[in-house]
């Protein structure tokens, strides 16, 4: 028996440290850990006036590194600041880098709310699965970024047009040019103040280059992942919009040229379908259309609504166009954090120029959405979407 339990003893002995350890490299960071640095030299806020989307950032940066050999850091707030990088990192050379893209609003009473949070970290998550980067615990890192949030507050603009745009980062770090996967990688999150969409505070319907020879996204490919491979591309093409006159593309998909996304927002249609019903339609997410928070949260209110049918299916551009051609479609429009919805006004395909009528239509329903989600989030209308981070 003596034999027997020191057999046992020695045993777990060597096993016991491992098993620590591997527990350890596996566990998320904890936001209880977190520290913080002040910046000695806060900066001026910007007049919420003459906000630039993406050209503003606050004082203070979260970031967290990871490596193989030693698990997660524990997380730290600190002055913003450049980034130091191996020149071989793989996010530099392959992309292994995501992102995600939420805000925090000031209510009218004054307190500081982000929307559907939860949402973000886990597509941020999913995206982390996808890029072989490690997992993290989602509340752990919504917990720091309530953090830096809270502690930056004062640079969340004190406007009900403006709001504080959050840019979570996960980028691989490994020092190496082999095609594998990253053995070191970096969490961060940078944050800024941003200005309205629509300058004027009106909506302003886009025109849309509709041209299938360009493809954002394919099944089996990484479509429905916010990772920066997927965006760099698309300028060119963004850019080929703007030189034939439009001014977002309209990403269509396969040989039934389906119409996918909007830009960087996800597509909804508001039409008298075939049947004479009104009709919500939508993509669904079969892998090359990113779950947007925004998407999401219009399908849910119009679901609770339940005041026309609901849908996510694919449409093909033939489809749409005889559609616009009995006059069925009511309103088009885009919906994505930056706008919450961004109302189409035309169709540049095949060289030809197809007029939506959804100005015409109000648009009502894209109107009715856009005060519905920013009245929740400026605090306007109580909800458990938009959690307080102070
Ligand atoms: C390709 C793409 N589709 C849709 C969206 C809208 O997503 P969300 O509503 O989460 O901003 C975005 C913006 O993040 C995007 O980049």
């Amino acid at each position: 028996m003596a034999v027997f339990r020191s057999v046992v003893q020695r045993k777990l002995s060597l096993t016991l440290p491992v098993a620590l350890a591997q527990r350890r490299l596996a566990s998320s960071f904890k936001a209880s850990d977190l520290s913080v640095e002040r910046n000695p030299k806060p900066a001026a806020k910007p007049d919420p006036s003459e906000l630039v989307f993406g050209k503003q950032f606050s004082d203070h940066m979260l970031t967290v590194s990871w490596s193989a050999d030693s698990g997660w850091d524990a997380p730290c707030i600190k002055p913003f600041q450049n980034l130091s990088l191996h020149p071989a990192s793989s996010a530099l050379h392959y992309s292994i880098e995501l992102f995600e893209g939420m805000k925090a609003f000031r209510g009218v009473d004054n307190h500081v709310r982000l929307f559907r949070p939860m949402l973000n970290m886990e597509r941020m998550h999913r995206s982390a699965v996808r890029s072989s980067l490690p997992t993290f615990d989602k509340g752990e890192l919504l917990e720091c970024i309530k953090k830096l949030v809270a502690l930056d507050q004062e640079w969340v603009p004190y406007s009900q047009e403006a709001s504080l745009y959050i840019r979570p980062t996960f980028i691989g770090t490994e020092p190496s040019l082999g095609v594998t996967r990253a053995s070191q990688a970096l969490l961060f999150v940078i944050v800024g103040p941003v200005g309205p969409y629509f300058a004027t505070g009106s909506f302003n319907p886009v025109s849309l280059l509709a041209d299938p020879s360009f493809v954002r996204a394919w099944k089996g490919g990484v479509g429905s992942y916010k990772m920066g491979g997927n965006y760099g591309p698309t300028i060119s093409v963004q850019n080929e919009a703007v030189q034939r006159g439009c001014q977002q593309v309209l990403w269509l998909y396969g040989p039934d040229e389906q119409i996918t996304e909007v830009g960087t927002m996800n597509l909804f249609i508001y039409w008298t379908n075939d049947n004479g019903e009104k009709e919500l339609m939508t993509p669904p997410l079969d892998g090359i259309i990113l779950p947007g928070v925004t998407r999401q949260s219009l399908l849910d209110l119009a679901r609770t609504w339940g005041e026309f049918k609901v849908t996510e299916r694919t449409m093909g551009m033939q489809e749409l166009l005889t559609a616009l051609d009995a006059g069925q479609v009511l309103e088009v429009f885009g919906a994505g954090t930056a706008c919450v919805v961004c109302p189409v006004g035309s169709l540049l395909y095949n060289g030809k120029t197809y007029h939506i009528p959804t100005m015409q239509n109000g648009p009502e329903l894209a109107k009715r959405f856009y005060k519905e989600l920013t009245d929740i989030q400026y605090g306007r209308k109580a909800s458990e979407w938009a959690p307080l981070v102070d």
